[in-house]
């Protein structure tokens, strides 16, 4: 079975809520699911071809505090991540102007540049008008794994 990464940056465990979710839409579609809450560049570059990030926003447009180690680190070793695709969901809350969901964006952005290949859209959750994010996240990712055929079972 192929596995799918589901990669964590949470500060108050609305992202991990998220991951938890979806997990078995994931299982059902055929993959080994391993949700990682400490993440590390070797869950980019050795585990899974196929990961999804789910990244809510803390300070102004900042990291969570778990996920800052992984960004330094890709930011410091430069892998090359041209195998890697990914799909991302980004939670944060547009009462923060400008720095909306800006964590995700720069994640985004960060791991484009490192050669990585986003599937489809980014999903951003904004708190002010989707109270819990699963009920964002569910369609949107049942809609995911059927746009890009990622189902192999
Ligand atoms: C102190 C603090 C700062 C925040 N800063 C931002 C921000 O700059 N941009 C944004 O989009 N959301 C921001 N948020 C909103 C969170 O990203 C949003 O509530 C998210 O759902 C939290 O997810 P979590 O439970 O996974 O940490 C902030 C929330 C808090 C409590």
């Amino acid at each position: 079975m192929p596995t799918l990464t589901i990669v964590v940056g949470t500060m108050y465990g609305g992202a991990l809520d998220v991951a938890e979710q979806v997990k078995p839409l994931f299982e059902q579609a055929g993959y080994t699911v391993e949700i990682s809450e400490q993440p590390t560049v070797e869950d980019v570059t050795q585990g899974s071809d196929l990961s999804l990030f789910c990244v809510s926003t803390t300070g102004s447009g900042d990291f969570p505090g778990n996920f800052v180690p992984f960004v330094r680190s890709l930011k410091d070793q430069s892998p090359s991540l041209t195998k890697l695709r990914y799909g991302l969901i980004a939670l944060g809350d547009s009462s923060y102007g400008d720095t909306f969901c800006g964590a995700g964006r720069a994640l985004d952005e960060l791991l484009q540049d490192l050669g990585a290949r986003r599937l489809g859209e980014r999903l951003e959750i904004d708190a002010m008008e989707t109270f819990m994010a699963d009920d964002a996240a569910l369609p949107w990712v049942e809609e995911w794994i059927d746009d890009q055929q990622l189902k192999v079972a």
